[in-house]
């Protein structure tokens, strides 16, 4: 079973392969719609079957009145699409909060102080969230922290995590001692940094550092849905090794025609950054000028784009405030602090 959804009266449409639900399917695509139980209890994934065939995967308790019934009333969370189908449903403004006990399968160096944390759901149980959010990783009620998911939502069960490890943090030192098999609770998702599915402009990204975890989640599922839409990274390192994924970016330029990449290490756009021991927030704001003056320089028509900020906090809000202070519109300005 296989189809195409479309939904009125948004417009959006997204695929349905194998067994999934329509709403596990729309989730995937980046679509929050309205739902709460996800097993056929509540109701809330109630929408209305305007043409095509559907087919029950799952039980559900919920009841339909006769009218709902004849109307042509569904429940997304238990049903399949069979063939293309249209679809009446509305949009939901937040996927719901989660907790979702899960285990580590690998943690990997990236480089010398970020690690790659990838945890693995149960199959029953898999974490819905659109790219570019975030989840608080709790370990044992010891030590917690949010971090963004660096992994796209359209492998819901393996969720990978780009963790800078700090000298005397506890939750730090909490992550370095993870074996496989560990278990850690995953909370949520939050966070706006989600791609705006309303907007048709090209998108720059402008990720300093680990800062690249989130915008990988969001360039991997752009990619996975086909966008069209011209997609540009600058990934700005503060060390030598800090592009510790160049070529998975490099591999993005070669299957995807609309991507283009620019790796930037910090001491090139500003001499006097010292990478040593970290880039202080000072060096940061200087950084962040002269990588401002350099996309600005390169980009004519900047006010064309998206513009998508993940990088530590002066980052992110000084980056924010230039393309202000310069008539950006604010809301083709996404931002997330990545610490
Ligand atoms: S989400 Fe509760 S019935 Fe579908």
């Amino acid at each position: 079973m296989a189809g195409l959804v479309r939904l009125r009266p948004s417009d959006h449409q997204f695929h349905v392969d194998g067994n999934d639900s329509i709403l596990d399917a729309a989730l995937q695509a980046g679509l929050p719609l309205n739902y709460g139980c996800s097993n056929g209890n509540c109701g809330l994934c109630q929408a209305r079957l305007l043409s095509g065939e559907v087919s029950k995967i799952s039980h559900h308790d919920f009841v339909f009145s006769e009218a709902e019934k004849n109307r042509g009333h569904i429940l997304l969370c238990s049903y399949t699409a069979v063939g293309d189908v249209v679809i009446e449903a509305q949009a939901g403004a937040v996927i719901s909060e989660q907790h979702i006990t899960t285990r580590v399968k690998k943690l990997t160096a990236l480089t010398g102080d970020i690690v790659l944390l990838h945890l693995q759901t149960p199959r029953t149980q898999r974490l819905r969230f659109l790219a570019g959010q975030s989840v608080r990783l709790d370990l044992d009620g010891e030590a917690s922290a949010t971090h963004p998911i660096a992994s796209c939502p359209c492998d819901d069960r393996n969720i990978q995590f780009h963790i800078r490890l700090i000298v005397d943090d506890a939750f730090s030192q909490r992550i370095a001692s993870l074996k496989p098999a560990n278990t850690v609770q995953v909370i949520g998702p939050f966070g706006d940094f989600t791609l705006n599915n309303r907007s048709d402009r090209s998108i720059l990204f402008l990720a300093f550092d680990a800062g690249f975890a989130p915008v990988k989640s969001l360039i991997e599922h752009a990619m996975q849905l086909e966008q069209s839409d011209n997609l540009h990274l600058y990934w700005i390192a503060d060390a030598e090794e800090g592009h510790y994924m160049h070529n998975v970016v490099r591999s993005w330029k070669d299957v995807f025609d609309n991507f283009s990449y620019t790796p930037l290490n910090a001491k090139d756009l500003y001499p006097l950054a010292d990478p040593a021991d970290g880039l202080q927030a000072d060096a940061w704001q200087d950084v962040s000028q002269a990588l401002f003056r350099q996309v600005s320089a390169e980009h004519k028509n900047l006010q064309d784009f998206d513009i998508y900020v993940a990088g530590p906090d002066p980052v992110a809000r000084f980056i924010r405030d230039c393309l202000l202070r310069n008539s950006f519109p604010q809301e083709q300005i996404r931002t997330i602090s990545t610490g």
